[in-house]
Order: structure tokens, then sequence, then C-alpha cells
């Protein structure tokens, strides 16, 4: 049961340098050039109602779809080994009903053969969409990309298309930047706050246009911002929903399991405990002998944004389901600043077993928080300068290999590993309240 960190190569900058410009102002990666050879592909991106998103399967060799259509027309859905759509086999489609009089198109394409291409085309406004491959990519050694609080049009007045054209140019230039260098991610993780609006069709259009998109599966979480509508639910198409007593109209709770690793995907909205006992249960369950465990959750039990003796609910309700479940990595967003913990476990930090948080920066340059002027000192890594990041996460049989990037430069800015002997652990009622107490105590 023995874990540890070692912080490889710890980080390489650790900027605890506050910016001189105010927070909560957006920043960006990308120059004048870059903003107007995007901005005439607004128009495409706004009148595209039928923009497709992947999501992730509940296993490799499963790719999930979703779109959104309004024609009243049968949705249609095919895949293909081949580029020009040759001996395409017809998936059902799945249609409810989705706010505004549009229709929610989903599909699940199962038994895909790891390392190989595949081609789809679906029918949107004008018919056939154009064919689009995506890879399955291998589950040894398998990287994921970590972002959150993309929050297209969080950067001024939400319906200004000028906003609107900013915040998805700078989404836009982190997806090219983390798959330029990564183009052989299994699948992009966001830890919430896609849009700014839950209502918003225009911001989730924004968000899902990014090109590579086209190609990449990603696991979305609810954040705060896609809470109280449905339109989170209607365009992404996770697997293994467990339903909650809690649940709000965006969605519930997810898992899937990506080689060795079992993928949590918790709706932190909920703070109703027993539905989060649930849902990692039902996950653990499903998949007990998987070697790491990660959890994503909008907020973050232990953001840097605290200092020490600060927190919210989310450390009482969430860390210490944490700590029954052996939970390695939880990966958050909401307070638009990198950070990363030390191994925490009892609500302290540990020098054994624990968990580790990892908090993404915005993920498009939208908006930021500062940190506070005294760190915590469960915080080992922060970076807050106004530059939008990202995080490759490698997962192998040894180690957990973190490396987060200012989008920027390129520079690495943390580097990190986490490795683990066990996740054995079988919570019951009594471990729960236990570590509930343990975590109680060490707060007050
Ligand atoms: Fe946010």
């Amino acid at each position: 049961m023995k874990k540890h960190t070692a912080v490889v190569a710890v980080m390489l900058v650790l900027s605890l340098v506050f910016s001189v410009v105010a927070f909560g102002e957006p920043g960006y990666a990308y120059g004048e050039d870059e903003l107007s050879a995007f901005a005439p592909k607004w128009n495409e991106i706004f009148t595209d109602d039928t923009v497709i998103s992947l999501s992730v399967g509940a296993e490799a060799g499963e790719v999930r779809f979703a779109w959104l259509s309004s024609d009243g027309k049968d949705a249609a859905f095919r895949i293909s080994e081949n580029s020009d759509m040759s001996v395409a086999k017809e998936i059902p489609v799945e249609t409810s009903d989705a706010a505004g009089d549009y229709k929610s198109n989903k599909v699940t394409v199962g038994g895909l053969e790891i390392g190989k291409t595949y081609y789809y085309s679906y029918t949107e406004k004008d018919g056939w969409s154009e064919a689009e491959p995506f890879k399955v990519q291998p589950e040894e050694n398998f990287t994921v990309l970590f972002v959150s609080d993309a929050q297209i049009g969080r950067s001024g007045e939400e319906t200004l298309e000028e906003v609107l054209i900013r915040d998805t140019c700078g989404w836009n230039y982190t997806v090219e930047k983390m798959l330029g260098e990564y183009p052989d991610a299994a699948f992009a993780i966001s830890a919430g706050d896609q849009f700014q609006s839950p209502y918003s069709r225009t911001q989730m259009k924004a968000y899902l246009a990014p090109e590579k998109l086209r190609s990449l599966p990603m696991a979305n979480t609810i954040g705060n911002h896609d809470d109280g509508a449905t339109l989170y639910g209607d365009i992404f198409n996770n697997p293994n929903e467990v339903f909650e007593l809690n649940a709000d109209e965006a969605g519930t709770g997810y898992y899937y399991k990506y080689g060795d690793t079992l993928f949590i995907t918790l709706n932190s909205n909920n703070t109703l405990l027993f539905d989060t006992a649930r849902v990692i249960r039902k996950a653990v369950k499903a998949h007990p002998d998987a070697k790491w465990r990660v959890v994503t959750m909008h907020h973050n039990p232990y953001s840097a944004a605290f200092a020490d003796g600060e927190y919210s609910e989310h450390r009482l309700l969430f860390s210490s389901l944490f700590d029954c479940y052996d939970i390695d990595l939880v990966l958050s967003g909401h307070d638009h600043l990198y950070s990363r913990t030390d191994i925490m476990h009892g609500g302290k930090i540990s020098d054994g077993e624990g968990t580790v948080y990892v908090q993404s920066s915005s993920a498009s340059g939208s908006n930021y928080d500062p940190l506070p002027e005294t760190l915590a000192s469960h915080t080992v890594s922060a970076f807050d300068v106004r530059v939008p990041t990202y995080t490759a996460f490698t997962f192998t049989d040894d180690a957990i290999v973190g490396k987060t990037y200012r989008t920027d430069t390129d520079a690495v800015i943390d580097e990190f590993e986490i490795s683990d002997n066990a996740s054995d652990s079988s919570a019951n009622i009594f471990s729960v309240v236990f570590s509930l107490l343990r975590t109680l105590f060490t707060m007050i």
C-alpha cells in the first residue's frame, strides 16, 4: 500500500508571481495574426447547428457521438474503415427531445479494433457530413490530455460576437497546441465549465468548433456554468451514467476504463454525499482490479485558491470518500489557475498513501483567478500567470506521469510522477463515517 510521489523533476518553474494585470481579465496565448486568421471562420461556426461531439467510450474500443438536429428528418450515422466511406456500416441513432425544439442524436460505436483508424459520417443539415477519421489508441502507456474551463463567453459580455470569437480562438489555439505535441493522445478530459451559459447553443457550438475535436474523444465534466440546463446532456454522450438522487438538469456522474485505469467523473454541484459515494462505489465495483483510479470533478477540494484554514464543503464531502476508495489522482478546474498538491490523506499531507489533486487553469484564456498571498502548505506547485495551460498524463504500469505546459511558449511549468502499489480498498459505511470524522477533525 506504500505510495509515494517521487516528484521526479519537481517543477521546472514554480511561478508564484502575481500578474500586474488585474485578475478576472482574459489573457490569451495567440497573437493578432492568429486572431485575424481565425475570425473569418466565425460565421461557419455560428451557423453549424449540427456540429458533432466525440465522447469517451465505456472502455477502449468504444467511441460515443452526439449532435443536435432541428429539421425533423431521421438522423443517421455510418462508419467505415475507408476514407471514401465504402463498405460503411450504419449504426442505429438514439434520438430524444432537446431544448429549443432541437433533437439530440446519440450513437455508440463499440467493438473497434485498437490501433486502427476509422471514418465516420452523419446526417447534418445538408445531407451526409464529410468523412472524418479517428484512431483507437493503444491501451498501454496511453496519454490523456487534461484541460478545464474553456468557458467560451467568460471574457466579457457573453452575447457579443467579438467576445465569443476571441475566447473560441483561445480554446482552438490550446487544442492545436496540445494535439501538436501529443497527436496520439487517447482522449482529453475537460474538468467543466465548457460554456459560460448553460443555455447557450452558440457557446456550445464554439466549444466544439476546433477541427481537431472531430477526431478526439473527450470526457467533459459538469461545471457550475454547465449546471441548470439540459444542453450539456444533449450534446455529450457519456458512458455508464449513474443515476443520482440529487442530479441536476445537466446530467449525472459517469465512469469508464482505459487500459488499467478507472476514470470516474463526478458532478460536484451535487454535494449529496450519498450520490457521490454511489457513483464511486458502482465504478469501483465494475472495475475492482484497475491499477489506477482517477476522479474528475469541477470543484477542487484542495485548490491553491485556498490558503491554510480555508476550504469549501467539497474538502470534507469528497476527499473523505477519495481516502476510502484509494483514489490516486483528482483532476479539477473552477478557480482558473494551475495547481498541484502534495499527497493528501485524512485532511492533511501524507507520507504514504493518498491522493494528488491537480487543477487546470483556463483552457482558452477567457478568465483567471489569483493565488492567495500565502500559499497553503498542501500546494506544491502553482501557476497563476494569465496564460492557458494543459497537462498531459501518461499512464504506465509503474506510474502516472504528468507534464504541464503553458501554451504561449510551450515551456513545461510542472512535471511530476505518481506511483502506487495497490488500490484494493473496499469501503463501507463505517469506513466512510470514520474518514469523514477524521477529515473534519483536521479542518476544525
Ligand atoms: Fe469556470
